[in-house]
């Protein structure tokens, strides 16, 4: 906020009305009320709501601090909302990480175009002072985009340039659309360092550039174009399996990208919501890389997944025996046993498989069954997937676990029933150093007394491409159909 007052006096700009400070302040006390609510799923809800009243507060605060022309605005909004809820009401759970990166591009584009913006036109952004040129009669020949105004502008169209392409190319791995593995340049680290020592180069040398000039749309181009090639250059050596993290990565530039333009625009909404999304996007990506036990750093430095392919990925796979059961001998076994942890997946997902799973949650504990359901951090496709679904079929709160609280747990539990769950389960991740999970933290289920395993076909693989030791152990029944239907007859079979 004081970065921002004195951003907006450097500028020469009028200092924002008290109102409207105290307005982005109560805004901002909702956006930190919202992310409180989202860490949670029971005050998730809330959590939103505050996010969306705090924002029709700063966007309020803003158009009538501007006395924007609210007919144009309204028509802007209009249309973003049609498209925004079609896309919503279209788009399939399983599709959000993509959704989410496809969106991701669009701020990093706004923050390139208010960016240029800016510079196209500084008089309306109130960034002008008086160049060094002086005439005959002592004044200034014209007036200059201010240094502090020049490092946030070209700061804002960098980060909002890789945000951008970065998030292009996470859209298209994670749609399927450009293959999932990792695409390695040779000497990639030197080119990535080389390209990011340029851009900051250009960043100084326009900041210090005397009075504008021919020169300075070159810079601004260069920096824009060499920020666009570096987001593509830290996405594509990304593997497959590392994406959540970098979707995650690519929030948190596009928060940064928001704040520096919001230096340059002197709006302090836009500074501390651009600060939030930076700053929880960022602490989002480090529990998730010490949750697959990846380097932070290297997250950011790109081509962290870079992982050599495993045994099992794509090629042939070994025949090997294992046991298939039917959904009453699951049904058997389950009422049988003391207590059973259940592990969902991202084909739990695909099936939409949840309100079944709770009804048979139900009538196991009914029978005096313990049930608990356990969450891996990157179970599914995005964060927190697993708990939404469970979430909206109304599974109480208090019956599902994180991984590191339920691990233990594995060892005395007499029932492991994995449902569309693969690579959060691969017990390759502790023991196989050539295997693209290698080090991501899994379900400790090769210790339960007995393991039920739901999967459609023994053909299938898990997101890493991977084959799994758990289908042919001892203990292990595959339970091999749509995940839905399997859980319905075993709830009939209980019945
Ligand atoms: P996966 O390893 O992707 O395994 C999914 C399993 O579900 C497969 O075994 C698949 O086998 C089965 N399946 C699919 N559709 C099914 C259906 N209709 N009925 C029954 N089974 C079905 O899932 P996971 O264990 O949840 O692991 C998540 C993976 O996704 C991790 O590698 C993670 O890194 C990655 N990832 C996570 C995220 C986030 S943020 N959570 C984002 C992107 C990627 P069949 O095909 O044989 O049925």
């Amino acid at each position: 906020m004081t970065f921002s007052i004195l951003s907006a006096a450097a500028s020469g700009e009028g200092a924002t009305p008290a109102w409207a400070m105290l307005a982005y302040l109560v805004a901002g006390v909702f956006f930190i009320l919202a992310l409180r609510g989202l860490s949670s799923p029971a005050t998730s809800r809330s959590g939103n709501r505050n996010g969306m009243i705090g924002m029709a507060i700063a966007v309020g605060t803003t158009l009538i601090m501007h006395g924007t022309n609210l007919v144009e605005i309204g028509i802007a909004i209009g249309i973003g909302a049609i498209l925004g809820v079609t896309i919503a009401r279209r788009i399939a759970m399983t599709a959000m990480p993509e959704l989410v990166a496809g969106f991701h591009s669009l701020v990093g584009l706004a923050a390139v175009v208010v960016g240029l913006a800016a510079w196209l036109n500084p008089g309306a952004f109130g960034i002008l002072v008086p160049g060094d040129q002086i005439d005959l009669a002592g004044l200034p020949i014209r007036e200059v985009i201010n240094p502090v105004s020049r490092i946030e502008l070209g700061l804002g169209i960098a980060i909002g340039a890789i945000t951008f392409s970065g998030s292009i190319i996470a859209f298209l791995k994670l749609s399927g659309r450009m293959g999932g593995s990792p695409i390695m340049l040779p000497g990639r680290h030197v080119i990535n360092l080389g390209t990011l020592v340029a851009i900051l180069g250009l960043i100084a040398l326009y900041t210090i550039s005397p009075d504008g000039g021919a020169g300075e749309g070159w810079m601004i181009l260069a920096i824009a174009v060499l920020a666009f090639i570096i987001g593509f250059l830290l996405i594509i050596p990304i593997g497959g399996a590392d994406m959540p993290v970098v979707v995650s990565m690519l929030n948190s530039y596009s928060g940064w990208a928001a704040a520096a333009m919001g230096f340059t625009l002197g709006n302090s909404a836009m500074i501390i919501t651009g600060a939030l999304v930076g700053s929880s996007g960022a602490i989002l990506s480090y529990i998730m890389c010490r949750a697959m036990n990846r380097s932070f750093i290297s997250v950011i430095a790109g081509g962290f997944g870079a992982a050599p392919e495993a045994g099992g990925a794509g090629g042939a796979r070994e025949q090997r025996p294992y046991k298939q059961g039917s959904a009453e001998d699951a049904a058997y076994m389950l009422e049988q046993a003391e207590s059973v942890i259940i592990i969902p997946g991202y084909g739990m997902a695909v099936a939409q498989a949840q309100h079944a799973l709770r009804e048979m949650g139900d009538k196991l504990k009914e029978k005096g069954v313990t049930v608990k359901y356990a969450i891996h951090p990157v179970a599914g496709r995005m964060p927190g997937h697993m708990n939404v679904l469970l979430a909206e079929a109304s599974v109480p709160y208090d019956e599902v676990f994180e991984l590191e609280d339920i691990n233990s747990e594995f060892a005395q539990c007499d029932v492991a029933f994995i449902i569309g769950a693969n690579d959060v389960v691969n017990p390759a991740a502790k023991t196989d150093k050539s295997s693209p999970i290698y080090g991501m933290p899994v379900f400790d289920v090769d210790k339960a007394k007995q393991v039920f395993f739901i999967k459609r076909s023994m053909g299938g693989v898990g997101y890493a491409g991977v084959d799994n030791d758990v289908f042919y152990m001892n203990q292990t029944v595959m339970l091999l159909a749509d995940a839905k239907k399997m859980v319905e007859e075993i709830v009939k079979s209980l019945d």
